[in-house]
């Protein structure tokens, strides 16, 4: 079995251990999206923390598909600048460390930005073959703006009822055209959009993808067809695949399923041995995130084969988890309570841990 410190290569990329930070909007650019220092500095914490690579949060593949104020952008060229800088400062202190950027759209379930939320009951039907076209190339301009700000890889949300998501979802598709209907059909919009990003990253650039094991809602997608999914992708060359779950409802859905997991408490552990399958005869890794805690956790699921452990809250309030799990003697679980205070706090605020600021506590001479 690979200890957590086991390195893992994916293309020419080595990633120096199986810690992998999970998306996080961050709340930290400026009003248009442009990197501040406030972010930069989140992303030395985080490097110097010890995770093998780092996933930055949703980034905006066009201004309609914004879900946040101050999320990152990656829709224009005059993003690069600050986008280099964020790469360059996790390579620089980051002894290894790698970093990805997650690119994103909305879709129709956005917070009044995105494709004509304005209006009541709009759904998939309501986009245009025209736009759903430039949504795919948006996509493919991100990554390529991802590559060339320095980054060692492009990550694509393809989970939690954003507009993949809504494609592949059966509950929120509502198409009769090539998009929609037959799975085969909900499935083209995620295909023509991994198109897009090979074509302008090449073979040898890494892209992940997160996508739901389930999607926990009546009449929606089940474990079934997102390992279709899920072989599909890797068959097309897609190099790092991330089980997360849920379109709506997240934090009571998250609370039920940490108790279903009990001491797995990976809360998609049940899907692992079923995207393993539909991965398999592939190159793709597999991560897993959601609910984990703990050092034995981490190990059970390196020993049933899992690549890496994904980690998002536990790092909000503790950047520096990985390093003093897998290189100090203090062997303890996260601290993180999963109270999802942070979670509610970047609609409008900055990321933060409400229950635990590591900065802070550190200046008070102790942790709570
Ligand atoms: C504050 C916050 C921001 C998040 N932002 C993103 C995001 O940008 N992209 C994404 O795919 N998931 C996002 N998530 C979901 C996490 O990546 C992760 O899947 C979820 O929190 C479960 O993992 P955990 O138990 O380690 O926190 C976010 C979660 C939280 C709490």
């Amino acid at each position: 079995m690979p200890r957590l410190n086991t390195p893992f290569k994916i293309k020419n990329s080595e990633i120096k251990n199986r810690i992998l930070r999970s998306a996080t909007v961050e709340s930290k650019t400026d009003f248009d999206g442009f990197v501040t220092d406030d972010l930069l500095e989140l992303y030395y914490h985080l490097a110097v923390g010890g995770s093998g690579i780092l996933i930055t949060g949703a980034a905006a593949v066009e201004p309609a598909g914004k879900g946040f104020a101050q999320q990152i952008c990656v829709f224009d060229d005059k993003y690069l600048p600050g986008l280099k800088k964020l790469a360059d400062i996790v390579h620089e202190y980051g002894s290894g460390c790698k970093c990805a950027v997650q690119i994103f759209h909305q879709g129709t379930a956005g917070y009044g930005q995105a494709y004509g939320a304005s209006e009541r009951g709009y759904s998939l039907i309501d986009i245009r073959q025209e736009d759903i076209i430039s949504t795919v190339k948006a996509f493919g301009q991100a990554a390529r703006r991802v590559k060339d700000a320095g980054f060692d890889a492009v990550a694509v949300h393809g989970a939690h009822g954003y507009l993949l998501n809504q494609f592949l979802c059966s509950a929120t598709n509502n198409r009769v055209d090539k998009w929609g209907g037959s799975l085969e059909n909900r499935m083209r919009f995620s295909l023509e959009v991994y198109s897009a990003i090979r074509d302008q990253v090449g073979d040898e650039f890494p892209v992940f993808w997160k996508i739901n094991t389930s999607d926990y809602i009546e009449g929606g997608n089940e474990i079934e067809q997102y390992a279709r999914v899920a072989g599909t992708l890797a068959k097309m060359g897609v190099d790092l695949i991330e089980l997360s779950g849920g379109v709506e409802k997240q934090v009571k859905l998250r609370a039920r399923l940490s108790k279903e997991a009990g001491e797995h408490e990976a809360y998609f552990y049940w899907a692992v041995d079923a995207m393993k399958e539909a991965v398999s005869g592939t190159k793709t890794a597999l991560a897993v995130t959601g609910g984990i805690r703990s050092l034995p956790a981490m190990e059970g699921l390196l020993k049933k084969g899992v690549d890496f452990i994904g980690l998002c809250r536990p790092l909000i309030c503790e950047p520096a988890l990985p390093n003093r799990m897998l290189n100090s003697p203090d062997k303890r679980q996260s601290k993180c309570t999963s109270c999802n205070k942070c979670f509610f706090h970047i609609a409008r605020q900055p990321l933060k841990c409400r229950e635990f600021d590591p900065f802070r506590s550190v200046l008070a001479g102790g942790a709570k």
